[in-house]
């Protein structure tokens, strides 16, 4: 493997390369960017500043991120496994394609792609379950230079819709439907829903995975089996891949901050690879023979990084599962594990958590032997979920890594490195190379100190953070450049142990974490105050045993008692149409008003603390407009 060049061996290896990349960013970037696979060498490694912003990394380099996925793997390693699809269902059988088939696949989807007019810079929608065909058609994307934007299939047609509109897709590929544990969701439904009201698409191609019957627009949607039947009878083309620019987009994804609206986070084709690819080789340390397992789906940028092109530009086999982990039982990971023998299984602390709720009888009888390395992603991670999946999952003999990052910057920048950089429960613990974090009081200072909460920024830009926010740049810098000056802020808070070692205690916006998924409180607030009857509401988190967090809605109703039995029904009903399952509330407390400041301002303080239960330590309410209303508030906790 060429990314043996850059593979940090030992922790003073790591300290060596961590120096190096802030003294010399460039020069240290551009021996590993040589490893890649490059039409035309870049003019300048980096260029950029936080004001505007403007980051451009490898500009005017010329490449397409497929070869470095694929074509250079058909070369020297055809054989291999590039990826593992286990079924939803453990009586279908599972699929293996080797890089030469996933090549092959790729090829005959992007000609796919071309002969229904997507070309080079249109925006394609992807709306599909968990199965090799979503990788095929990302990976097709990319390789004609398409930009995709997978949306994820748990999201209802109205934010599907509002995705798609704001990316002016012009194409979209979905299926008939998708398996998820034992439910069916329709999303070939969904989609034609949301394309009643998304006039730029043009095309629709539709895989058969249920075999539930769907309707087809004549002129618009076409069978994915019929066009790559098409495709074969005109001898399976070759198609030249797209040579890009190191910053031309790659894809888009959308992602819930503190407004309403989710964000389109744009990632570009040079940047996104290389740190995508070198953090997946030094975080989690594969061996030419590694199985990997992330349990993610595509549909969040955990799957986009870590299933398709981390792994794979790297050469390794990425395990793809469709369902979920307790069915039809709760040792399906283990089974998985044991079936494909995989050696690094990456998952979230609420998939543990979740676990653990059902004993160690599901681990019984189970060998995972083959594992070496764990990995959990997508929030703070409690004491007792890191040991149970240290002791009862690694045994104690699998270092357990703890990678803190976002959307926003396309891989993994704090985290220990497994087996080279020391574990702490709990801690994500370093830094990556490349990443320089730094803790700023309330009032922007830098804490200089250890020992310390703050606000968690970082210095200076990485290969893989983003560029923009598809179609309005001035909410990215907004969003991330202009809380604290010069600086892309996190939203995180962090504490920074007496060894300068980092743990991330949650978000610090208003942005809540269920289940490993981000949810903006603005948007389910935006999805209630749809609801007939409803004056206006308040959203926040409190803290829940298997989600992380779990969502409470303040909700101001003025319609009649007899009512509100169906109000409280309608609003999960609304929530769960306008946004999608994931975001219904777990509780839902109707009041006669919110704790608002003589400005208008809601307190959420103070509702988060009644969330919490934490109902005596309420705090200062006296700068409130009607004090009052607190105590109903108390009263009425659910
Ligand atoms: C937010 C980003 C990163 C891919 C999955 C989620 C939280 C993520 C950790 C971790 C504590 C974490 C942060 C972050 N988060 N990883 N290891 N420890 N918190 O991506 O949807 O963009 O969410 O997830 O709060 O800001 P995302």
């Amino acid at each position: 493997m060429s990314s043996e060049k850059y593979r940090i061996k030992s922790l003073s290896e790591y300290q060596k390369a961590y120096q190096e990349s802030v003294e010399n960013p460039e020069q240290f970037w551009s021996k590993i960017a040589e490893e890649f696979v490059w039409h035309k060498k870049w003019d300048k490694v980096l260029d950029w500043n936080f004001s505007e912003p403007k980051i451009e990394w490898f500009s005017g380099g010329k490449l397409n991120i497929t070869e470095n996925c694929l074509d250079r793997w058909v070369k020297t390693q055809p054989n291999k496994p590039a990826i593992i699809w286990e079924p939803n269902d453990p009586k279908e059988a599972h699929i293996t394609l080797t890089y030469k088939e996933l090549h092959h696949k790729v090829n005959q989807f992007a000609q796919v792609l071309l002969n229904n007019g997507a070309k080079k810079g249109d925006r394609i929608c992807i709306y599909m379950p968990m199965v090799p065909e979503l990788v095929i058609a990302v990976l097709a994307c990319a390789r004609i230079g398409a930009i995709h934007s997978v949306v994820f299939g748990g999201f209802s047609a109205h934010s599907l819709t509002d995705r798609i509109n704001d990316a002016q897709c012009t194409l979209v590929v979905t299926a008939d439907g998708a398996y998820r544990g034992s439910k069916e969701i329709p999303l070939k439904d969904i989609m034609d829903e949301a394309l009643l009201t998304s006039p730029s698409v043009k095309k629709v191609i539709v895989l058969a995975r249920t075999q539930m019957s769907i309707p087809l627009v004549d002129g618009r949607d076409v069978r994915w089996e019929d066009e790559i039947a098409r495709v074969e009878a005109q001898g399976n083309p070759f198609v030249t891949p797209a040579s890009m620019d190191a910053e031309d987009m790659l894809f888009i994804l959308y992602t819930s901050g503190s407004t309403g609206k989710p964000k389109g986070v744009v990632h570009t084709c040079g940047g996104y690879m290389i740190w995508t690819n070198y953090t997946f080789v030094n975080v989690f340390q594969p061996t030419p023979e590694s199985i990997h397992f992330c349990t993610a789906d595509i549909g969040w940028i955990t799957g986009h990084s870590y299933i398709v092109y981390g792994p794979l530009s790297a050469g390794a086999t990425s395990v793809l599962f469709e369902g979920i982990p307790t069915y039809p039982y709760a040792g399906r990971f283990w089974e998985i594990v044991e079936k494909h023998k995989i050696s690094i299984l990456y998952t979230a602390p609420t998939a543990i958590r979740s676990l653990m709720a059902h004993g160690l009888e599901p681990l019984e009888g189970k060998n995972l032997d083959t594992l070496k390395v764990l990995g959990t992603v997508g929030e703070p991670i409690n004491k007792e979920a890191w040991h149970w999946y240290n002791d009862n999952v690694g045994k104690g003999k699998c270092p357990v890594v703890d990678t803190w990052w976002q959307t926003e910057t396309a891989g993994i920048l704090i985290s220990n490195l497994a087996g080279v950089t020391p574990s702490k429960p709990t801690y994500a613990t370093l830094p990556l190379p490349g990443v320089q974090p730094i803790l700023l009081d309330e009032y922007g200072q830098e804490i200089l100190e250890n020992n310390v909460n703050g606000n968690l920024c970082i210095k200076a830009p990485w290969p893989g953070i983003l560029r923009t926010t598809y179609g309005d740049h001035d909410r990215c810098k907004l969003n991330y450049f202009s809380t604290f000056k010069d600086l892309y802020f996190t939203g995180d808070g962090c504490f920074r142990d007496d060894h300068g070692q980092y743990r991330i205690t949650g978000r610090v916006d208003d942005v809540l974490n269920v289940s490993g998924h981000r949810i903006g409180t603005a948007e389910i607030e935006n999805a209630i105050n749809m609801h007939f009857g409803v004056v206006e509401s308040a959203v926040v988190g409190y803290p829940h045993d298997i989600k992380g967090q779990g969502i409470y809605a303040f909700v101001i109703y003025n319609g009649t008692e007899q009512e509100m039995e169906i109000v409280l029904a309608a609003i999960l009903h609304t929530v769960t149409k306008v946004i999608g399952a994931i975001a219904k509330p777990d509780k839902i407390q109707l009041v006669s008003g919110l704790p608002k400041t003589r400005s208008g301002k809601i307190m959420r303080r103070i509702l988060r603390k009644v969330a919490e239960g934490e109902l005596d330590n309420i705090g200062d309410i006296t700068t409130l407009l009607d004090p009052n209303i607190v105590e109903e508030i108390k009263i009425g906790r659910l």
